[in-house]
Order: C-alpha cells, then sequence, then structure tokens
C-alpha cells in the first residue's frame, strides 16, 4: 500500500502514545504510523489492542538507545516525521536508577535526532521532528507564578534533568543543522492505560484493594492535570498546524494540592464501591515525602490556545469519575499488569523475535 505520509511515533505502547496512536492512526488513514517501542515495564500492547487490524499501523519492537536498529529503522521507511514519546517517565524511578533515564531521555532522543539528520541529508523540506517533554524541565514554583515558554529550565530530579537535557539536544539540532524542529511541555496527565505507579491509577488500584494510600511529606505539592486525550489532540494540533522551531506549552488550567485530589478521588471510590462516605480516606497514610520533590507545577497555555485554538475540553471532575469507571470497568487490564501476563502479548502476536 502507497502512504502519502510515513511517521515514527516512539513510546507508542506507553500510556500517552497509546493514546496519541489512537486518536492520529484513525484520523490519517494515507499516512502509515510505525510505533517504535522497547516494551519497558511501562509499554504494554494491551494499551493498543484496537489498532491490531489497521492497515496504516505497524509495531516495531526496538529500543531507541539501539544506534544501529533506528538508523536501519530509518533507512527503511524513509520517514517523513518523528513523534517523540519514549522516555523512562517516573520521578521515583529515577531517583533510584538515574542511569536508565540518562540512556533513554538522553542517548535515545541523539540517536533519533542523528538518523533522522542523516535520513534527511537531501533536505529538510516537509519534515519535522516533534519532541514531546514535560513541564518538570522548568523545575518549581512557589505560591504564585506559571511557567510559561520563556521561563528558565530549572530541572531537579533525574528525571527533569533528562528531559530537558533532550530539549536542549532537539533545539541544538535546529539552530546547528536546520532541523525542522517543534517540542511541548505538558503537566500531569491523566485518564486511562497510566501505568499503576503513578498517582491516579495507585491509589484506584490501592483503595479496590483495600491497600494504604501513601501521601508523600505534608500532601500540599501542586500539580496541574489534564485529562490525556486533550493532551493527544494539542499534539496532533501541533503536529500538523505548530510553527516549526516553536515550543508550545501545555496545561489543563487546573491545580490540586495532592490531597484535595486524593479527597475528591477517595469520595468518587466510596460512591463507586459503595462504601460507606469516609472508608477510602481512611487509607490516606502519610509516608516520607519524595527526595527533592517540587512543590508546584503551573502551565501557562495561554500560546498554544492564542496560536492554535486549542483548549481542555474535559472538566476535572468529569474526567477523575471517567478514569475511575474505565479502572473498574477494565480490572482485567490492572490484573494483567500485576500478574506481568501483559509482558506475552507480544510474544504471541509476534513471537520470539527480536524479545
Ligand atoms: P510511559 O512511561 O507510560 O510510556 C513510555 C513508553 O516508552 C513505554 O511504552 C516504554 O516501553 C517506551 N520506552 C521506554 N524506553 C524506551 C526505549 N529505550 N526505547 C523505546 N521505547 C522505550 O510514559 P508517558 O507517561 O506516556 O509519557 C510519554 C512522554 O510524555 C514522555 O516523554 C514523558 O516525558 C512525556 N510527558 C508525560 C507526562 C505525564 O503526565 N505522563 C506529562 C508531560 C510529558
Ligand atoms: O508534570 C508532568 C509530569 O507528571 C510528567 O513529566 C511525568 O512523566 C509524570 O510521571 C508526572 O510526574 P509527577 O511526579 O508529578 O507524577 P506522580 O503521579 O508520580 O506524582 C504526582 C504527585 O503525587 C507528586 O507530587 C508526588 C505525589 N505522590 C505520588 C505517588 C506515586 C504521592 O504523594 N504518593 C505516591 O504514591
Amino acid at each position: 500500500m502507497n502512504f502519502e505520509r510515513k511517521l515514527l511515533v516512539t513510546g507508542g505502547a506507553g500510556f500517552i502514545g497509546s493514546h496519541v496512536l489512537r486518536l492520529m492512526v484513525k484520523k490519517y488513514p494515507e499516512t502509515l504510523f510505525v510505533n517504535l517501542d522497547k516494551l519497558t515495564y511501562a509499554g504494554n500492547l494491551d494499551n493498543l489492542k484496537d489498532l491490531a487490524d489497521s492497515n496504516n499501523y505497524a509495531f516495531v519492537r526496538g529500543d531507541i538507545v539501539d544506534e544501529k536498529a533506528v538508523g536501519d529503522l530509518f533507512l527503511k521507511y524513509q520517514f517523513d516525521g518523528v513523534i517523540h514519546l519514549a522516555a523512562e517517565s517516573h520521578v521515583d524511578r529515577s531517583i533510584e536508577d538515574p542511569m536508565a533515564f540518562i540512556k533513554t531521555n538522553i542517548l535515545g532522543t541523539m540517536n533519533l535526532l542523528n538518523a533522522a539528520r542523516d535520513a534527511w541529508k537531501d533536505g529538510f523540506d516537509g519534515k519535522l521532528f516533534y519532541h514531546v517533554s514535560t513541564d518538570e524541565v522548568y523545575g518549581t514554583l512557589g505560591e504564585t507564578g506559571l511557567f510559561t515558554e520563556e521561563t528558565s529550565y530549572d530541572p531537579r530530579s533525574p528525571y527533569s534533568a533528562s528531559k530537558a537535557s533532550s530539549d536542549h539536544l532537539v533545539r541544538a539540532y535546529m539552530h546547528t543543522y536546520g532541523m525542522p524542529v517543534v517540542i511541548s511541555n505538558c503537566s500531569n496527565n491523566y485518564g486511562s492505560h497510566q501505568f499503576p505507579e503513578k498517582l491516579i491509577p495507585l491509589f484506584i488500584d490501592n483503595i479496590v484493594n483495600n491497600k494504604p494510600l501513601p501521601v508523600y511529606g505534608d500532601g500540599k505539592y501542586t500539580r496541574d492535570w489534564l485529562w490525556v486525550h486533550d493532551h493527544a489532540l494539542a499534539i496532533d494540533l501541533i503536529f500538523h498546524k505548530g510553527t516549526t522551531g516553536e515550543t508550545y506549552n501545555i496545561g489543563g488550567f487546573n491545580e490540586w494540592k495532592n490531597i484535595d485530589l486524593i479527597n475528591e478521588l477517595c469520595s468518587i471510590m466510596d460512591k463507586k464501591l459503595d462504601r460507606e462516605a469516609g472508608t477510602s480516606a481512611a487509607l490516606i497514610t502519610y509516608v516520607k515525602d519524595r527526595a527533592g520533590h517540587d512543590r508546584r507545577y503551573a502551565i501557562d497555555a495561554d500560546k498554544i490556545n492564542k496560536e492554535l485554538g486549542w483548549m481542555p475540553t474535559v472538566k476535572f471532575e468529569q474526567g477523575l469519575e471517567k478514569t475511575v469507571d474505565w479502572y473498574l470497568d477494565n480490572s482485567d487490564w490492572l490484573d494483567r499488569i500485576r500478574s506481568g501476563e501483559y509482558k506475552s502479548v507480544y510474544e504471541k502476536q509476534y513471537g520470539k523475535m527480536g524479545a
């Protein structure tokens, strides 16, 4: 089959990547989407079940740190663009094992940039390298203020330092080699298919199983939460309509102190599980704080709103309830993660090759 365009999406088996693919594969039937994913603990082919029969979608298991594999893939497919989401993404893991973050987030991004530069050496016309990044590169805020695209970088965890580093490399390839790039920095996403190590799915799972809810420090840390599908819509918009060379901040205009969010979640869970009010909140347990815990993140998403007309579409209270419903209706998704069975999808679908 001949395609008008071929795009490489990295990390498509993860939380946000799977939402991006579900949106774009259906929306652009003339574009081939190749999903390159290593299938780390966070990569889950269950997330992409509904794309299995799509003609314009291909899955390749591979590591972005593997320079040759990345180069070969560019030779094989002659990509017109890249949407780069693959990363080690959990702050707590970056505190335990920083090197994994340096390898994937920095070296992996370098390999992709080099492969794109090689593949596009005859000209950058019609090409685009889109790097998906995070608001954590800006560091931490006090009680007031917002991160804008002009805020200086001040990363404070190995995760955010590795993402900041990758952002700098992407910009360096634009300034030095003229590569067409675009970057977005987004706030905390929530929704279906998020690995249950992150706050919301972890706490939903713990409440179902009557396990303690470990609140770090005083619980007054603040995050700006965005419905993951709204992030996917923003990525689609930026990729197709954004100005090359620009950075776009994406956020939910939706700040919550952790403890307030957790109480809201507990009250939704009590209702959904038909438990007496206060049952879930009784599981709240204050624990030792995360090392270097950033106090507050909040995004000024004015630029993407004014330039591209993007706005979040889902109100947080509704999105949180829909999220709870999804995890309760898809308890098999969580069970397959807990048992490790989700790892066998690759072998079943593709055999042992490339594992
Ligand atoms: P995730 O951890 O759910 O998924 C990451 C995916 O990348 C997985 O499928 C994993 O298998 C794959 N991967 C990891 N290392 C790889 C490697 N070496 N080679 C190939 N694939 C590899 O992450 P997520 O939450 O979906 O985040 C996606 C991107 O968005 C990341 O770049 C992250 O920094 C960024 N981001 C996330 C959030 C958020 O709230 N989750 C917010 C802003 C930005
Ligand atoms: O801001 C964007 C970032 O959001 C992304 O770049 C990251 O990939 C993503 O993981 C997320 O980072 P956070 O560290 O903000 O997310 P997490 O869900 O780990 O934690 C949210 C808040 O809840 C944070 O203040 C830490 C706190 N927390 C988290 C966990 C897992 C707890 O109090 N207890 C917990 O058990």
